[in-house]
């Protein structure tokens, strides 16, 4: 079965929102694989967000990433990529469909990187090198 991995981001967590969303992702009939609550720091997520290195809102998103506990899930099912990313909606909240995560719970906030509750893996490539770097362990 395919994998993908997820973060519920900080701004989830503080929001008291992560049992919403892992319900969302237990009841589209997704397996959650591993499950861990942390602090990330800025070298986890300057490897994990590796392809916006450079780009104006790299600095804000580390500090908005580290501000508080994640919770990093290993998530399994057929197509599970894509699903996940069609469950999660658009990057930017204002557009994400009615019925997403993001659609549904975000909304914008005056800040300088979009706040947008979830991260997913964007393809196989992406899955298993984000993978590695959460869960070694998991690592294939
Ligand atoms: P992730 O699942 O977090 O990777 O989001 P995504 O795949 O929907 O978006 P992308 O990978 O393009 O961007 C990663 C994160 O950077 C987003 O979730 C936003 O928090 C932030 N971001 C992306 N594009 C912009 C932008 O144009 N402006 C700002 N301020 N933040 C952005
Ligand atoms: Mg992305």
């Amino acid at each position: 079965q395919e994998r993908t991995l997820i973060l519920l981001k900080p701004d989830a967590v503080k929001r008291q929102l992560r049992g919403e969303i892992i319900r969302r992702i237990e009841q589209k009939g997704y397996t959650i694989l591993a499950l861990d609550q942390r602090t990330a720091s800025h070298e986890e997520l300057t490897a994990h967000y590796a392809e916006h290195e450079g780009k104006p809102f790299f600095p804000p998103m580390l500090e908005f990433m580290s501000s508080g506990p994640l919770v990093a899930l290993v998530v399994a099912g057929d197509e599970c990529i894509a699903g996940m990313r069609s469950l999660m909606g658009a990057t930017q909240p204002t557009q994400a469909a009615p019925g997403t995560i993001r659609g549904d719970l975000g909304r914008a906030w005056d800040k300088p990187v979009i706040e947008n509750l979830i991260h997913g893996s964007d393809s196989p490539e992406s899955a298993a090198r984000e993978i590695g770097i959460w869960f070694p362990s998991l690592a294939a």
